[in-house]
């Protein structure tokens, strides 16, 4: 598929009107009925153009086969424009012809073109890549077809850029959904490392890997624990570094965020309930996010200088498992002892977040993470955890998860709770024994760890990296939080 934007349309076989519902809207409509050979009326009284409506008409003619109203409501945000976009091109996708035209003209739409050809092309997605029967017919997508967006002659240029950002965002965001949906046997830790040095080698930032000696020789002690249950398949640590600082003029911020990529959970020897254990593939979805923001940084050579740490590791059983009442080091030097080896993501993370403080000293760190079920059961799957000691970078996450359709919701981080995770042998114990306000008490754990770092933010997606959607029956992969933080990081 090519995307061009362009003042006019060249004989497409069909158009997409994607209309508000507003005082223009009857005008439209007689507009569109008197293209279309039909009747006005008939069509204002079937159309009202709510948020996900469709109206497919067909037209007698001979070039203009189809015309398909597309209602956006009242006052969409950036959030109701991908939905839309995606899910109808996603169901239409086989049935569309070669040449098909957005006019965003009728509903003067062409500022929120990014949004749009974001949901269009993340409508391109398949999950069913282990399918044998390969005869499923070509689409849209990989056909050689075209797709015209109509905007005013004088924002052509403008469109471009906005639209090729969109564009970009859903082929990383694709790249991460593939990768958090791929499953175990095909994506362990090992796996993870040539996938970053790969997207490092692609998009042009540093990588590092540290396998599991390098691993126990740097002191990275709670992440080698919980990888002791995968004798096959051993953790590794990876450092991502994109810097644009040499062609900038002043200094850059820095920012570190840190993933949590457990490659699978089974819980390890506090194993986990088998009814939807094949959920936790995902549970690398933290380390997903880091990936895909700092690769699609890398490709809009945002003026910045992150790094990423992903420590990864399965949490797996075997007979060198980590084992409830183990006590264990980390690389910050403080103890753990571990009640439940099913709080594993905290636990590596503890290593992820002391590395990050000590060795680059962001001025910001975010971690994000597959972190509690407690977090389901606070929010749902409407938004995720957050977490946060710095009330100013809260409100800034806050505010991007709403434009961005996101979204975010803060929990507490009050000292409060601290005491729930106070150990008698050890420094800290990984899981309070209370089985109440979950969340909070894993983000009072992982707090430790930041050693006083007074910008700290841990966003728990536990919830959101995993949904249900048009791309299949069960869950499958978001890529929550690369629209997340790439659109903060473009307002810093
Ligand atoms: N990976 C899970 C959290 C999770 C649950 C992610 C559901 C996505 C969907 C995490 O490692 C975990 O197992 N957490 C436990 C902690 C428990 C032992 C206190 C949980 O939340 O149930
Ligand atoms: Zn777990
Ligand atoms: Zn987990």
């Amino acid at each position: 598929m090519k995307i061009n934007i362009s003042s006019q349309l060249n004989s497409p076989q069909a158009i997409v009107y994607p209309l508000l519902d507003n005082e223009e809207l009857s005008a439209n409509l007689v507009k569109i009925a008197g293209e279309a050979g039909l009747s006005a009326d008939a069509l204002q009284q079937d159309f009202k153009a709510g948020l996900k409506e469709i109206l497919p008409l067909y037209t007698a003619q001979k070039d203009l086969q189809k015309i398909y109203l597309i209602g956006l409501g009242k006052e969409p945000k950036q959030a109701d424009f991908i939905k839309v976009f995606r899910s109808f091109f996603y169901k239409h996708k086989k049935r569309l012809p070669l040449a098909v035209g957005i006019d965003l003209n009728a509903s003067k739409l062409e500022t929120s073109i990014e949004y749009i050809i974001n949901g269009v092309c993340l409508a391109e997605y398949e999950i069913g890549v282990f399918k044998t029967d390969k005869k499923a017919e070509a689409d849209f997508f990989s056909a050689d077809s075209e797709l015209t967006i109509v905007v005013p002659e004088k924002t052509v240029e403008k469109a471009r850029t906005s639209a090729e950002i969109g564009e970009e965002t859903a082929k990383t965001q694709i790249r991460i959904m593939s990768l958090v949906d791929a499953p175990a046997n095909i994506k362990y830790p090992q796996k993870m490392a040539e996938y970053a040095r790969q997207a490092g080698e692609l998009y042009g930032f540093d990588v590092k890997v540290f396998d599991e000696k390098e691993c126990e020789s740097l002191g990275l002690g709670a992440l080698v624990a919980v990888g002791k249950g995968s004798t096959e398949n051993p953790p590794r640590f990876i450092v991502l570094e994109y810097n644009l600082s040499a062609l900038a003029e002043k200094p850059l911020r820095k920012i570190g965020l840190v993933g949590k990529g457990v490659t699978f959970d089974t819980g390890g020897v506090s194993i986990k309930g088998s009814g939807s254990m094949s959920y936790m593939k995902s549970d690398m979805g933290g380390a997903g996010a880091v990936l895909g923001t700092i690769e699609l940084a890398a490709k809009l050579k945002l003026p910045v200088h992150l790094i990423g740490v992903i420590p990864v590791t399965e949490n797996c059983v075997d007979g060198n498992a980590l084992k409830p009442s183990d006590v264990i080091n980390t690389y910050s030097g403080k103890t753990i002892e571990v009640i439940d080896t099913d709080a594993e993501g905290r636990i590596i993370l503890a290593d992820g977040l002391s590395y990050i403080k000590k060795v680059y000293e962001p001025e910001v760190i975010i971690d994000l993470a597959t972190l509690t079920g407690n977090c389901i059961a606070a929010l749902g799957y409407n938004a995720a955890g957050l977490l946060s000691n710095n009330d100013e970078l809260a409100e800034q996450l806050l505010a991007t998860g709403q434009l961005s359709g996101e979204k975010l919701w803060r929990l507490p981080l009050w000292d409060d709770y601290k005491d729930m995770m106070k150990s008698d042998i050890a420094d800290v114990k990984n899981l309070s024994s209370l089985p109440i306000a979950g969340a909070i008490t894993a983000a009072k754990f992982l707090e430790i760890f930041i050693d006083g770092h007074s910008n700290w933010a841990h966003l728990d997606i536990a919830g959101m990296a995993f949904a249900d959607s048009e791309y299949g029956s069960m869950k499958s992969a978001t890529a929550y939080g690369v629209r997340l933080l790439t659109t903060w990081l473009r307002g810093l």
